[in-house]
């Protein structure tokens, strides 16, 4: 049984995560789970407590709405600290304010650039003794700087205690793929390169990069949303079965996985920017920095040579949608002489903003003639209503359970995938807002095409 931690403490306290996650989160961890750790915000803003709590009360009003009997809970569990994050005296408050706390958790909701100077204060001032340490993405910007960042870390904290987020990970329907593909016998066979015959990954969204244009102007979609969140999905797609029910097990099998992974070539990427967004404030007028991007991998196992698999993230597309769509190769010969599309069996994974899991069958049009159609079984199906992700993921961590959360190894291996095309080294394509990306997109997927554009749920 692990360790429930004793406290909550988050640095950032007053910045935009914890403003839109946040404090949604703890709010929910607290009507759902009975949470009742003391909660400690950390951040360098000149407030006092009561300032404090009336952010957190904003946030509340604009992201969720107020419970109001977890919400008064939460203003008694709440308390705050005030102060630079390099200055000890911050850290010294810190441990004060812990109290007889032994077991904290501390969440570094801040830039990466900060988390070397917060754990060595969090060393120094005895609050880094027997606690767990929650950091946010991007994990580095490459191979060797997340391998510095780790490094940086381990210093202050052992592996176990450190909990990486990617909130896909916390996403019900992404647990779900695993779930589906080891919850049922029928599917472990057909799983593999006998009979898929390529695998495509779609994450739309119809809107651009908003306010965070000088962040995204310094990552774009590769980094942004593949090397980490896509490739994750990637791998709940392809990985062996777990053995054993340690933490570790499914991490142990989707690191194998991962690491299968041939990196990319600059023949398996095409980059997209959309007209306008060199426009965007904080991006630079000249920015090669991609809005769109589309890749082929390849999996070098005995399970998946041959099966490409074909990922496209972009912002500006026709609508916000997160799909996986498996494909099943056709018999080796029609039987009834018909032209039938080669998606017409597969299995189609709907992550956001519904949740789907939908079977694609031929089936028989009554009358004489032997000819069918594709229909989709729904074999689930349900408004997105599941737990936030940050409230999975933080009620996760306090509790020890550290299976959703990345770790060293598999973030290596991701990096280890995108690092011979980072720094704008290929072309980028604009293209149009509302369109699907750059044309040069559909010669990447060429014969394993075309790209399943996920519909509008109302349009189904
Ligand atoms: C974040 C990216 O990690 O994920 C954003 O930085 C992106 O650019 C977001 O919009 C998408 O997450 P979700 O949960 O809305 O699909």
């Amino acid at each position: 049984m692990k360790q429930q931690s004793d406290a909550f403490v988050f640095f950032g306290a007053t910045g935009d995560l914890a403003f839109k996650q946040i404090f949604p989160a703890l709010q929910g961890l607290i009507k759902n789970e009975g949470f009742t750790l003391p909660i400690i915000g950390v951040a360098k803003a000149g407030w006092n407590l009561d300032q404090f709590k009336a952010r957190a009360k904003d946030s509340l009003e604009q992201h969720g709405g107020i419970d109001q009997q977890a919400f008064d809970k939460m203003m008694n569990q709440l308390r705050y600290v005030d102060g630079d994050y390099d200055d000890l005296a911050t850290f010294t408050e810190l441990r004060k304010q812990l109290g007889d706390s032994k077991h904290p958790l501390h969440y570094l909701a801040i830039p990466p650039s900060f988390f070397a100077t917060v754990a060595e204060n969090l060393a120094k001032s005895g609050c880094a003794e027997n606690a767990r340490v929650v950091v946010e993405k991007p994990f580095g910007r490459d191979l060797s700087s997340a391998k510095e960042l780790s490094d940086t870390l381990h210093k202050f904290f052992p592996e176990e205690s450190i909990y990486r987020i990617d909130h896909y990970l916390g996403k019900e329907p992404v647990q779900n793929i695993l779930y589906t593909r080891f919850a049922n016998p029928i599917f472990e066979p057909i799983w593999n390169r006998d009979y898929i015959r390529c695998i495509q990954i779609t994450m739309a969204e119809d809107f651009g990069v908003q306010d965070r244009g000088k962040f995204y102007d310094g990552v774009g979609a590769l980094l942004d949303v593949v090397q980490n969140h896509m490739l994750q999905v990637t791998a709940n797609l392809t990985m062996d079965p777990p053995t054993g029910e340690e933490h570790d097990a499914a991490r142990d099998r989707k690191s194998e996985l991962l690491r299968a992974i041939r990196p990319l070539t600059a023949d398996s990427i095409v980059r997209g920017q959309y007209d306008g967004y060199r426009q965007v404030p904080g991006v630079a007028p000249d920015s090669a920095i991609e809005t769109f991007v589309a890749v082929k991998l390849e999996i070098d196992s005995w399970r998946w040579a041959g099966v490409p698999i074909y990922i496209r993230a972009g912002k500006m597309l026709p609508v916000t949608c997160t799909e996986a769509f498996v494909e099943f190769k056709r018999p080796p010969r029609e039987t009834f002489g018909e032209i039938v599309p080669s998606t017409s069996s597969h299995i189609r994974f709907r992550v956001s903003p519904d949740i789907a899991i939908g079977l694609g069958t031929r089936v028989k049009i009554p009358g004489e003639r032997m000819v069918g159609h594709d229909v989709e079984l729904n074999l689930h199906s349900e408004i997105s209503k599941d737990m936030p992700p940050y409230e999975r993921l933080l009620g996760d961590a306090s509790r020890g359970n550290s299976e959703s959360f990345s770790r060293q190894d598999l973030v290596e291996a991701q990096w280890r995938i995108v690092e011979p095309v980072l720094g704008n080294v290929t072309p980028f394509y604009s293209y149009t807002p509302g369109t699907w990306g750059p044309e040069e997109a559909k010669s990447l997927i060429g014969d394993h095409g075309p790209w399943m554009d996920p519909v509008k749920s109302e349009d189904k």
